[in-house]
Order: structure tokens, then C-alpha cells, then sequence
């Protein structure tokens, strides 16, 4: 028999508790999986909300009336800033003494810190089993990533510590690992003697949206590469674990973030390149900003498998269109063949679609049907169909049944901020920032640095 189990979700007002963590909890009870779950305790700092009011924001974000499932929840009131309204809180947690105990912190990072004193400090009184999820930014750079870990350490353990990053839950993001190591073909090939160079993107045709208190001080880099970006490039590069496990897969992404070459302070310039663009500056209301809403790094890998290979990350707001995707090129095919091609031969690639939709693309030469015998080159796409299950909810599951395969550990948080800091200091220091048309694909700068190395940025 499984635990019982309560989730107190800090944040329950806010645009993540009601876009995807209701929801999402929803579609949990509906499927059965939330049968231990005896109470759901939502906060927020709105002082006069009761229960009938909370009620309605729920149904709005479920978007259904399901009286059953409105049972499962409290509202408790708690100014994040007012230790008294801790003991609120703990007065009502209290009552459940043999549960499992589920935080989870959907609230702005520079409220962590607060919220993990106060509750550290009430829990020292409740032996319950817990666990506490964290969203990410988890710090704002490297050192502030080490005392947010010390600070969680005082009072959690690491097997109880979540710290999330939805795109690891993303179901194509899952499948590069799937196919990589369930499928003999791939193993042979997957190191720099076929491999050209890699790229992740993460393109987005939205801007800044209504969070700019959060963006501006944030970034392109931190808000997409230090996390999502760099934890795609550790599972496309990570070598076979020796089981599925999840200390061993998370031994081996640790390892490639270990293996990434340190660019130097003075290197920035040649291993990255950001931009704005056009507009932000009016539409967010500012007068100035230096903040970079697009940015696109390279990475080497110093390791046998992927010594000399390029990895090139990039995402940016206000594109022309939004693809998140991995695109792994293969080197050129050599002599003869290449020249009795009937049309220009590209590389082979694999691509990975991980949004708007799922798909993964493998590009041939192939003599069409009815043709010369020349080739052509012929995407071949494998589209799966069923349910896509939102990311959350696959994390979620993921906590509620104690899995941490999925999420950061403290050692590859602070590695991964390790390997972004330089480029966040040298931009600091630098007031050029290049602007870009929105609805195009970033600045030409990007374009002249992917060029620079004879390549091109490249779309699914
Ligand atoms: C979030 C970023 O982590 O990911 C956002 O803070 C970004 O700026 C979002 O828009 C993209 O996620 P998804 O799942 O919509 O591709």
C-alpha cells in the first residue's frame, strides 16, 4: 500500500499553479493516480479569497465543475514575507500526521529562499516524509545557485529535493533517449567520426508576454540555455548508462557537463552571440535594457566521443515561428558519389521535433521511384500518434511516485551555471547588443556566426 500523501502548492494564485499545475493535477485524479492524495493545500497572498472564490479560479483552470475533485482542496492565505502566516499553514498541516508531505514552490525565485527558512525551520517539529519542488531559475548564477542549494540542504536531503525542468519531461525529449539506446543502428554513429555538429533550438514566435518583472532581469541565456537547452545537450551526448537508474543516467549527464571545454572570459565573442529585438524596449515600457531575448552559444565537448564537434544552442523570443528541436548533421558524403548526384547532396541528419508537434526526421539520399538512378534527398518523417502528455504531468507523476531520473541534481545545477558564467559576465560588461526585426530568425550577427564555421542554422 502506498503512502498518503498532501501537496501544498505555494503559488496557488499564480499563472503556473493555473496553467499547468490544476490542470494537470486534474488530469492525475482522473486517471486514478491521485487516489493517496487526501489534501491539496493551495496559498496565495490574497487576503479576502474564500473558499467559493478559490473554487471558481479552479474550475476556470481545469475548466470543468468536478465537485469531487474542488473537495480535495484548501485555500490557506500566506504572504509569503509574514512569518505568522507560516504558522497558518503549519496549524493546517499539522492535521495530517502520518502523511507524506509534497511542496511545491510555483512562486518567483526570489521567494525561495524565504519560504524554504520558514518551512525548514516549522518542519523540524513533524518527522512526516517530504519532499520539495523547486521551479527553476534555481539561482541567478552560479553563486547564487550554490547558496540556494546550501540553504535547501539545511533542512532537505537531496533524494527530497525536486528541482524541475519541464523540458525533461517533454515526451520527444524522453524519446532521444529511447532512441538512442534502444536501437542498435544509432550506437555506432553517434560520435564525431559521422557527426558534423549538433544543434538545439529552442525558437519561440512569442515575446516576453506579461512576465517581464521576471524576464528582464533574466534573459535569454539563464531563462532557456542554463537549464532546458543544456540538459537536452547532456542526454544527446551522455554515454549508455550501466542501468536505468536513476543515479547512473544522472552520473552520465554529469559527466558530459564535466567534459564541456570552459570558455574563457575573453573567448565570449567567438563562442556566443545574443540580440534584442526590435521593440522591446517600447513594448515592455523600459528605457533601456541590455537584456539579450535571444542567444546562441558553442559548446565543445572534450571527450572521445565528441572531441572537435560543435554543439550549438540557440533560442530567442519573437521569431518567425516556434520550433524546439535537436538537428544532428552528418558529415558530407565523400568523392565520387557526391558528383554524380543529380541535385546539390546534403548531409544526412537526424532531426528531433520536440515542439508544435513530436516528430523525428531522418534525412536520406534516395533514387525516387520512377527516377534516374541519381538520388535525391528524401526526408523521411516517423510521426507517433497518442495521447501528448503535458510535461508536468509526467514530472509530477514522476514526484508523487518518488522518481528522480527527471530532475536536476545539485551537482549538475551548479555545473551547469559553471559553464554559462562566463558568457553572463562578459555580456554584463558589454553594452552592445545587437537588435533584430521581430519575426525573423535573430540577429544577422547569429547568422555570421554559424557561417563563420561554413555551416548554417538549420529548421525542421
Ligand atoms: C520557460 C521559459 O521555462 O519555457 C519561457 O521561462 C519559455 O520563457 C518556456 O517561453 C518555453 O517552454 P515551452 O514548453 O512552451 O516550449
Amino acid at each position: 500500500m502506498r503512502k498518503k500523501f498532501i501537496i501544498v502548492i505555494f503559488g496557488g494564485l499564480g499563472d503556473l499553479a493555473r496553467n499547468k499545475i490544476y490542470p494537470v493535477l486534474y488530469s492525475l485524479y482522473k486517471k486514478y493516480r491521485l487516489v493517496n492524495c487526501i489534501k491539496i493545500i493551495s496559498t496565495g497572498r490574497r487576503p479576502n479569497i474564500n473558499k467559493e472564490e478559490f473554487y471558481m479560479i479552479l474550475k476556470e483552470s481545469i475548466k470543468s465543475e468536478d465537485k469531487n475533485f474542488s473537495a480535495l482542496f484548501d485555500f490557506v492565505k500566506l504572504d509569503l514575507e509574514k512569518p505568522e502566516d507560516y504558522i497558518n499553514l503549519k496549524n493546517v498541516i499539522s492535521n495530517y500526521k502520518d502523511e507524506e508531505y509534497i511542496f511545491y514552490l510555483a512562486t518567483p525565485p526570489f521567494t525561495f529562499e524565504n519560504i524554504i527558512k520558514n518551512l525548514g525551520e516549522f518542519l523540524k517539529d513533524y518527522p512526516n516524509k517530504k519532499k520539495i519542488v523547486i521551479e527553476k531559475p534555481f539561482g541567478y548564477d552560479l553563486e547564487s545557485a550554490i547558496k540556494l542549494n546550501k540553504l535547501l540542504k539545511n533542512y532537505f536531503k537531496e533524494d527530497e529535493i525536486y528541482r524541475i525542468d519541464h523540458f525533461l519531461g517533454k515526451e520527444t525529449v524522453q524519446n532521444i533517449f529511447g532512441l538512442r539506446f534502444s536501437n542498435i543502428i544509432f550506437e555506432g554513429i553517434w560520435n564525431r567520426n559521422f557527426i558534423d555538429h549538433i544543434q538545439i533550438s529552442a525558437l519561440e514566435d512569442i515575446g516576453v508576454e506579461g512576465r517581464l518583472g521576471y524576464y528582464d532581469k533574466v534573459g535569454a541565456l539563464r531563462d532557456m540555455i542554463q537549464n532546458h537547452l543544456i540538459q537536452i545537450l547532456s542526454i544527446i551526448a551522455m554515454e549508455p548508462p550501466c542501468c536505468i537508474d536513476e543515479k547512473a543516467i544522472r552520473d552520465e549527464k554529469v559527466k558530459v557537463l564535466k567534459s564541456i571545454r570552459e570558455i574563457k572570459y575573453e573567448e565570449v565573442p567567438n563562442f556566443a552571440v545574443r540580440g534584442q529585438y526590435k521593440g522591446y524596449l517600447k513594448d515592455e515600457n523600459l528605457n533601456k535594457s541590455n537584456t539579450e531575448t535571444y542567444a546562441a552559444v558553442k559548446f565543445y565537448i572534450e571527450n572521445i566521443r565528441w572531441d572537435g564537434i560543435p554543439f550549438y544552442l540557440r533560442t530567442g523570443k519573437k521569431l518567425k515561428k516556434k520550433e524546439t528541436s535537436v538537428i544532428i548533421v552528418f558529415r558530407k558524403i565523400p568523392g565520387l558519389f557526391s558528383k554524380i548526384l543529380d541535385c546539390i547532396p546534403q548531409e544526412n541528419i537526424i532531426g528531433f521535433k520536440i515542439a508544435p508537434e513530436n516528430k523525428i526526421v531522418l534525412n536520406f539520399q534516395l533514387r525516387p521511384l520512377g527516377g534516374s538512378i541519381l538520388s535525391c534527398p528524401m526526408p523521411t518523417s516517423m510521426e507517433w500518434s497518442g495521447p501528448n502528455i503535458e510535461a508536468y504531468e509526467t514530472l509530477f507523476l514522476d514526484i508523487i511516485e518518488g522518481d528522480q531520473t527527471l530532475f536536476i541534481r545539485e551537482d549538475e545545477i551548479e555545473k551547469s551555471w559553471e559553464i554559462v558564467q562566463p558568457i553572463l559576465d562578459f555580456w554584463k560588461n558589454d553594452p552592445n547588443i545587437p537588435i533584430y526585426e521581430s519575426y525573423t530568425y535573430g540577429p544577422k550577427e547569429a547568422e555570421e556566426f554559424i557561417r563563420k564555421d561554413d555551416r548554417e542554422w538549420r529548421y525542421l
